[in-house]
């Protein structure tokens, strides 16, 4: 499959397109060194459809390609579809005549999670599916029963609770649900929220006290499910922030309206002096034409009043971005700095450039990979349990167009613009995808 194949939509094509093999490897010609104490898997989810087009970039099956290290070296590399009941040939279709949604069925393609010492590939239409370290498939987790709701791509750990806070949307009411989980693996509570119609809720963002939920315009939309995709920007539905406390419900949310936009991903969020202050990448329009209309987002700011006197919205950067990241342990508390693919390309999805931002300073540094060599999200893993915020390592897979494989890249944060930390070529090249994270051996 070639660039020079334009007929194909763009996530068919050059490195968006999937790769056709699972393959294990176990040694590597490494250039650098890994560093010693880290000891555990990266993984990395995203859709890798095994027969042809499905309709939209965010509709592949998910195939997940992970890296495992220790005592400083990089002992394995393999990737393996999440054998979902789709992807094993079950036609079962998710809606049923009833037009009651079987969360059981779904492409598991957008993330991985490490949490209470499961292994999780998450889709925002359904149930988490465990997967083993080997990266075999066991099968969706509804927590013992108690989930029944569809489970977001994004979930967040508090930094200081290690509590797992979550939420999911539907198309049908109740159309946002909040999960609250134990550090364990105890799915809490759920509770549903109320919002005016059903719209594409992606991603939230957690602060000290409290959730914020993000009702964007991208409203469902019965009228484009042919085209895969059932969603439109209606820019009439409005924009609005809803800001509940952790341990609240649907009547302590307060929404705040601001202008129509849509925001996948929050870089993080946290509390200044009562008010909240949201770091997003920020589209000031999305899918106008159609769902395969990708804009460009920009770090953005958003400062919520809880007083009531509004969301100030302010832009941090003129450099087109996506996949912000920070150190974990930050989540839910002040940031100072962030990590983020630069999307100033003219597929508008990647270029050669990661960006590391420093907000306190207000300035940005970049690694430049050089020509034809495209970072996918980087996941920062600190270099100890008590290292300094941005004290430790980014991890990533940056494909390079010459060889048509990609590599396994180790980047020290602190020194983002130095040449990598480690170099792991890898025996095929790791597509174009969406999320992953880093699964010490610990956890
Ligand atoms: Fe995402």
């Amino acid at each position: 499959m070639s660039d020079a194949n334009t007929e194909l939509p763009f996530y068919m094509r050059g490195n968006h397109a999937p790769v056709e093999r699972e393959v294990t490897a176990d040694s590597f010609d490494v250039q650098g060194q890994i560093p010693e104490q880290l000891s555990g898997l990266y993984l990395r989810n995203g859709p890798n459809p095994p027969n042809g087009d499905p309709g939209h970039w965010f509709l592949g099956d998910g195939m997940i390609h992970g890296v495992r290290l220790e005592g400083g070296e990089a002992k394995s590399y393999r990737n393996r579809w999440v054998r979902t009941r789709p992807f094993n040939g079950d036609e079962t279709p998710r809606v049923g005549e009833d037009g009651v949604a079987d969360f059981t069925i779904g492409q598991a393609n957008t993330n991985v999670i490490g949490y209470a010492g499961k292994i999780l590939a998450l889709v925002e239409s359904g149930f988490p599916t465990e997967m083993t370290p080997e990266l075999d498939t066991i099968g969706t987790t509804d927590f013992g029963g108690k989930l029944t709701a569809p489970f977001t791509a994004h979930p967040k750990f508090c930094a200081t609770t290690g509590e797992m806070l979550a939420f999911g949307y539907h198309f049908a009411p109740p159309f946002v649900v909040y999960h609250q989980f134990s550090p364990t693996g105890e799915l809490l509570r759920s509770e549903p929220i109320d919002v005016p119609a059903a719209t594409m809720m992606h991603d939230f963002a957690i602060t000290e006290n409290h959730v914020i939920f993000m009702d964007l315009p991208i409203v469902f939309s019965s009228e484009t499910i042919e085209d895969g995709m059932p969603f439109l920007w209606k820019p009439e539905h409005g924009a609005r922030l809803g800001v509940m406390p952790r341990s609240g419900g649907n009547t302590d949310v307060k929404w705040h309206e601001i202008d129509p936009c849509y925001v996948f991903h929050p870089m993080n969020a946290y509390e200044r002096q009562g008010n909240i202050v949201m770091d997003v990448a920020r589209y000031n329009k999305l899918w106008q034409a159609g769902g395969n209309d990708f804009d460009q987002a920009k770090l953005t700011r958003w400062t919520i009043d809880q007083t009531g006197g509004g969301v100030k919205e302010e832009p941090l950067d003129d450099v087109s971005i996506e996949f912000p990241r920070i150190d974990p342990r930050r989540e839910g508390l002040k940031h100072r700095f962030g990590y983020a693919v630069s999307t100033d390309a003219s597929d508008g999805i990647a270029t050669e450039r990661l960006v590391k931002y420093d907000l306190e300073n207000q300035s940005s540094q970049i690694h430049d990979f050089g020509n034809g060599r495209t970072p996918s999200e980087a996941v920062f893993v600190p270099a100890s349990a008590d290292a300094a915020e941005d004290e430790g390592f980014l991890l990533l897979y940056v494909y390079d167009a010459d060889r048509d494989s990609s590599d396994f890249v180790v980047l020290d944060a602190q020194n983002i613009a130095s040449k990598p930390v480690a170099v792991v070529p890898l025996p095929q090249r790791v597509p174009m995808g969406f999320h992953g994270n880093w699964v010490p051996d610990a956890s």
